[in-house]
């Protein structure tokens, strides 16, 4: 187990509010980790997940979104800022890698949101690990929530066919792990199965960070330790704060590296710690 680590972590930047980097960095360094941040955007304030991209899904998945869509809550009316690309991202790797700055224990990237972004983060995992072989993949994927897309449709199949196999710990909520697995999530046993799925996909760690049942949020995690053998799975019920907040899902997975560092082989605890954490966050919020 280890107590601390090299992160690289690839997310949106904030002006006002926490979501991606505003949410994971601060929480990583308290945790004693150092951490790299690229801002995969700088935005005035959190955009909220509009509705941006739904005219763009595909006919078999509108009734997954349509069934799940609640009222779409935009708190900003309007949102500024840059969106760095690919080969933006590829400058920041190669002048980190001109003065031998590339070795990470960790990475982890969460919203992206656009397909060739997505093809330079798979270089990056695969440069990353030439340096380190041993780098952990700590995949956030970003896609949506509460039966809302925010990302380009053609993410999905570059997420499932390209990112997953190469990730060693995935974090999705209830919507995103219907996305990638295209069963629908309604139950505890639901989860098991989407996180055998995902397993056979690559990652040996899956934690879908919520369910939403009978107003309760369920969280479902599972951990393949050896090929072949059954995963170990568990369930933490977390009571709903009646709420909207963002960033959350952000905080949760930074936390579920650290803890998940720290207990290698006991995903559950780390889990307990991340909950335990975001709770205790949440409450003092409202
Ligand atoms: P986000 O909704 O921020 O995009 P996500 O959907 O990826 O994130 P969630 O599973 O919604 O992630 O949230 C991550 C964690 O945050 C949950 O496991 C839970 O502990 C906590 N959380 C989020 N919202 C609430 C809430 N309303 N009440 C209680 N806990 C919450
Ligand atoms: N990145 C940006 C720019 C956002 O606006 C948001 C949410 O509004 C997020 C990331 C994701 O944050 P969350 O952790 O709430 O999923
Ligand atoms: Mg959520
Ligand atoms: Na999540
Ligand atoms: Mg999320």
């Amino acid at each position: 187990p280890s107590e601390t680590g090299r992160v690289l972590s690839i997310q949106s930047h904030t002006v006002q509010g926490y979501v991606g980097n505003k949410s994971a960095v601060f929480p990583l360094q308290l945790l004693g980790y150092d951490v790299d941040p690229i801002n995969s955007v700088q935005f005035s304030n959190h955009t909220d997940k509009l509705l941006l991209f739904f005219h763009s899904v595909s006919r078999a998945l509108k009734p997954i979104i349509h069934n799940r869509m609640r009222c779409c809550v935009c708190r900003y009316p309007t949102f500024k800022g840059q969106v760095l690309n690919g080969q933006q991202l590829w400058e920041l790797i190669e002048g980190l890698e001109g003065n031998d700055l590339l070795y990470y224990t960790h990475l982890l990237t969460g919203y992206i949101g656009s397909v060739s972004f997505l093809d330079t983060v798979l270089e990056v995992v695969s440069k990353l690990r030439s340096v380190n072989p041993k780098l952990i993949y700590v995949c956030d994927l970003v896609m949506g929530d509460e039966g809302k897309l925010y990302v380009p449709q053609e993410l999905i199949s570059v997420y499932r066919e390209r990112v997953v196999p190469v990730t060693s710990m995935l974090t999705p909520n209830q919507f995103e792990a219907e996305l990638l697995t295209g069963f629908r999530i309604q139950s505890e046993n639901d989860g098991r199965k989407a996180c055998n799925f995902l397993h056979e996909a690559g990652p040996s760690k899956v934690v879908i960070t919520s369910i939403n049942i009978d107003g309760n949020l369920l969280l479902v995690g599972s951990h393949a330790k050896e090929k072949g053998k059954p995963p170990k799975q568990f369930k933490i019920v977390i009571p709903k704060i009646p709420a909207y907040f963002t960033g959350t899902g952000d905080l949760m997975t930074a936390l579920l590296l650290v803890w998940s560092n720290k207990y290698p082989d006991n995903l559950e605890i780390a889990a307990e710690l991340a909950v335990s954490s975001l709770q205790a966050l949440l409450q003092r919020t409202l």
